[in-house]
């Protein structure tokens, strides 16, 4: 199976970037394929937590060439940071590992303010974003008026691309007191300094990619964030600005659909969330923090907490549908134990109404109540399980009914951060 898409069934924060850690081991080129900065994936690197933001999760392994596809918005001060933090962990960052698309689009530093002028608007703006600038350069892509990273290579016509941007941002820069208003040529002395650093790396990486696949390499397609934060899927308006569901993995990277052979969704054991926005499961006081310390849940991006709840099958189910998921990888089961009952979340009732399907409307996720299935939870530890059979039986009757619930095998489950912790259930399909 040589293309494989890896996306988040959740609100992001799944586990994806260890688990893309685990499969990039086999893998030959490991492709990002949209969002920017606004992502965090942790990786174990010689026993060091590694935060990468815009890199993909495969540049640990020395053998996988890094791609940063069409999709993402490539924010050039946080991409040369990662950089320079990889290299000195000595990962070596060459033109051969790490290739950017010359389609991707730039974030300016001045969308980083328009990110933060919009959350400090007022409440009912606010989104609680990253404020990494992902949106307003998603919106200057769709608006026609975005910089590329292909831009970079023409630094002749870098200020031309930057006055039609910055003359689209004027009544933006008039509202801000004169002090705070950016310098046209301080950003385009910037830019101009981001583009020799950047140049070697920047590829027609559609072209490439489309050869690799046909010359059978293995691809690995890693999402960012999750299918309840997609801009069509998701808890709309509290989403991200980018596809990240399956399809988003086509559109951000050059790679057809006829060319995909895998989609693995990664589901949290139970569920979190950062930001605004609908979460049925969300639990509430000590119940919530217990949960939320047990599996240090605070953002790898913004340090922010996370919100904490019950698995909830219907979110899950409607993301192995929208994702066309093959199977499906559980993280974080060990958080679990310890717990006398667990619960899953099989169907909402709203307004005396049982919902069994996820509605496209926010507020009616604000309004539903979550209806539980309560199963015996289990006291052992699962840190130290290295197999399938090892784990308690009421965890194997956990995962098994969520498995029923989704409607989508579950190929593995983590119970630990480290690479040996992920566990193969017996009947898994295999994935490459
Ligand atoms: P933005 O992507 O920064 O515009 O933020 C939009 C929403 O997506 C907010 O609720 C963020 O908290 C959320 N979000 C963005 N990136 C991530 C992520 O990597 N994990 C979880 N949530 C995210």
């Amino acid at each position: 199976m040589p293309v494989v898409v890896v996306v988040g069934a959740q609100w992001g924060d799944e586990g994806k970037g260890a688990m893309v850690d685990t499969l990039a081991k086999e893998a030959d080129i490991v492709v990002r394929f949209q969002g920017g900065a606004n992502a965090g994936h942790t990786v174990i690197y010689k026993g060091k937590p590694v935060a990468l933001h815009l890199i993909p999760s495969g540049i640990t392994h020395e053998h996988t060439v890094c791609v940063i596809g069409n999709g993402v918005v490539v924010d050039p001060k946080a991409l040369l940071d990662e950089i320079e933090a990889l290299s000195s962990l000595g990962i070596s960052i060459t033109p051969e590992r790490l290739k950017i698309s010359d389609r991707a689009h730039l974030t300016l530093p001045y969308h980083r303010m328009l990110d933060a002028a919009r959350e400090m608007a007022g409440s009912r703006l606010r989104l609680g974003t990253t404020r990494r600038g992902v949106g307003p350069t998603y919106v200057d892509k769709v608006d026609r008026v975005g910089i590329r990273v292909g831009d970079l290579k023409f630094p002749e016509r870098l200020e031309t691309k930057l006055r039609i941007n910055w003359e689209h941002k004027q009544a933006f820069f008039n509202a801000l007191p004169p002090d705070e208003r950016p310098d046209f040529n301080a950003v385009l002395d910037e830019l101009l300094k981001y583009a020799e650093l950047i140049q070697p790396y920047i590829t027609d990486t559609v072209t490439w990619l489309n050869e690799q696949a046909d010359a059978g390499r293995r691809i690995l397609l890693e999402g960012a964030q999750g299918t309840g934060l997609d801009v069509d899927f998701g808890t709309y308006p509290f989403v991200t600005s980018s596809n990240t569901t399956a399809g988003g993995a086509c559109t951000g990277s050059g790679l057809p659909p006829t060319k995909i052979n895998f989609v693995l969704g990664i589901a949290k054991a139970y569920t979190t969330r950062v930001g605004e926005g609908p979460f049925p499961t969300e639990l509430q006081g000590e119940e919530q923090v217990k949960l939320r310390e047990k599996g240090r849940e605070y953002g790898a991006t913004t340090g922010r907490p996370r919100r904490c709840g019950w698995f909830d099958a219907v979110l899950v189910r409607y993301a192995a549908t929208v994702n066309g998921c093959t199977a499906l990888a559980l993280t974080k089961l060990d958080v679990l134990s310890g717990y006398p009952e667990v619960k899953i979340c099989v169907a909402y009732r709203w307004r005396g109404e049982m919902l069994t399907t996820f509605p496209a409307e926010s507020f009616i996720l604000e309004e539903v109540e979550p209806v539980y299935e309560t199963l015996p939870g289990w006291d052992e530890p699962l840190s130290e399980c290295r197999s399938w059979e090892k784990l308690p039986a009421n965890a194997q009757r956990f995962v098994m009914r969520l498995q029923e619930l989704v409607g989508v095998p579950i190929a593995t489950v983590s119970v630990g951060p480290e690479r040996s912790c992920v566990l193969t259930k017996p009947d898994a399909p295999s994935i490459w």
